[in-house]
């Protein structure tokens, strides 16, 4: 198939970009720099050089390519230290206008599948019930304040990709991820804060967190640009985990000191309020679905021995 992926040198773009072209695909891969080229010759695409918020390049880019399947990995979130509404407005931006253009651009040349980039962590899921969420559970009815335009992003995207009746909406929930590429690696951010005893259980850590090594979730990718079905999948790895329990083993697995433990409201001074709530109240997320409809299963089915191996 001819594969157009927005978003092809970021952290999950580049663990896709080689698997596409290895399963014999032809790949379209959009970065806005020319620097950026070489790079994705050198895995192997046919480079495109276009702003994803410019609706007349996003439809010259695509009209060009004529791809049977867009995927949208859309984000900027580098260089974002700590989450504030502010930090993800250009993210949230991709998500919404930038999800618009690709949609519009697709349906012009009339592509059969679009698998987009959604959020299994996060406070996406309702913060209630059961600590491990299916597709079929509802969301956050009530955000906090501090999160709602981002969540509501999240929401257009998921919307306008699975209400796309011209083609077979696909949404992938992915969970936290880890691994080459993104800032839970060696030497990167949230591994070294953790390393330096800078990363606290806050309150009770009963948050529970869903993670995804990026090459897994790239191979979950491919899965469904081959075979998914119009819908909402979790792709997550087998093992949701309250940050009480993840965070002291990360920390055992980096050599470091046991992580310091915070209340709420001292939690709340250094991470905001989504800060805490990513700490205690957050749910995890089943793949169940992935595995079973995707025929999908992730190389590393827990972050226990993942992080070892990030
Ligand atoms: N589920 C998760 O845990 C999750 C999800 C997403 C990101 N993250 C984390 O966030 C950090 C940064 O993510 P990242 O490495 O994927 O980088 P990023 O800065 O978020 O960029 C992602 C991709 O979007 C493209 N892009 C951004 N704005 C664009 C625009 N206006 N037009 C065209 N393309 C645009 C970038 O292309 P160019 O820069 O080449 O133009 C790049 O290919 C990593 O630590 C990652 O793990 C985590």
């Amino acid at each position: 198939m001819r594969v157009f992926v927005a978003g092809a040198t970021g952290a999950i773009g580049l663990q896709l970009v080689p698997r596409l072209v290895a399963a014999g695909h032809e790949v379209h891969g959009m970065t806005r720099s020319e620097s950026k080229r070489a790079l994705l010759s050198d895995l192997g695409a046919v480079a495109v050089v276009a702003d994803a918020l410019d609706a007349d390049q996003v439809a010259e880019a695509v009209g060009h390519a004529k791809p049977d399947v867009i995927v949208h990995q859309l984000t900027a979130l580098t260089g974002v230290e700590r989450y504030t509404e502010r930090a993800a407005a250009p993210t949230n931006r991709l998500r919404t206008a930038g999800t618009d253009h690709l949609l519009s651009a697709g349906q012009a040349v009339g592509v059969r599948r679009v698998v987009a980039q959604g959020v299994a962590g996060f406070g996406a899921y309702a913060r209630s019930g059961g600590s491990v969420k299916s597709e079929e559970d509802p969301l956050d009815p009530a955000p906090v304040r501090e999160m709602r335009e981002t969540l509501a992003a999240i929401r257009h995207l998921e919307a306008a990709v699975l209400g796309a009746d011209w083609t077979e909406g696909i949404v992938l929930r992915y969970g936290a991820f880890y691994g080459p590429g993104t800032s839970l690696a060696p030497g990167e951010e949230q591994f070294e804060l953790v390393r330096k005893r800078r990363f606290p259980v806050v309150g009770d850590g009963g948050g529970v967190w869903s993670f995804i090594h990026v090459a897994d979730a790239a191979e979950a990718t491919v899965a469904a640009v081959e075979h998914g079905s119009r819908g909402v999948y979790n792709v997550v790895d087998d093992d949701p985990a309250p940050v009480a329990e993840w965070l002291p083993a990360l920390a055992q697995t980096l050599g470091a000191k046991k992580p310091m433990r915070v209340p709420r409201f001292i939690g709340r001074l250094f991470a905001g309020e989504p800060g805490v709530l990513m700490m205690t109240e957050i749910r995890g997320a089943s793949n169940a679905k992935a595995k079973r409809e995707l025929r999908w299963r992730p190389a590393h089915p827990s972050w226990r021995q993942g992080f070892a191996a990030a």
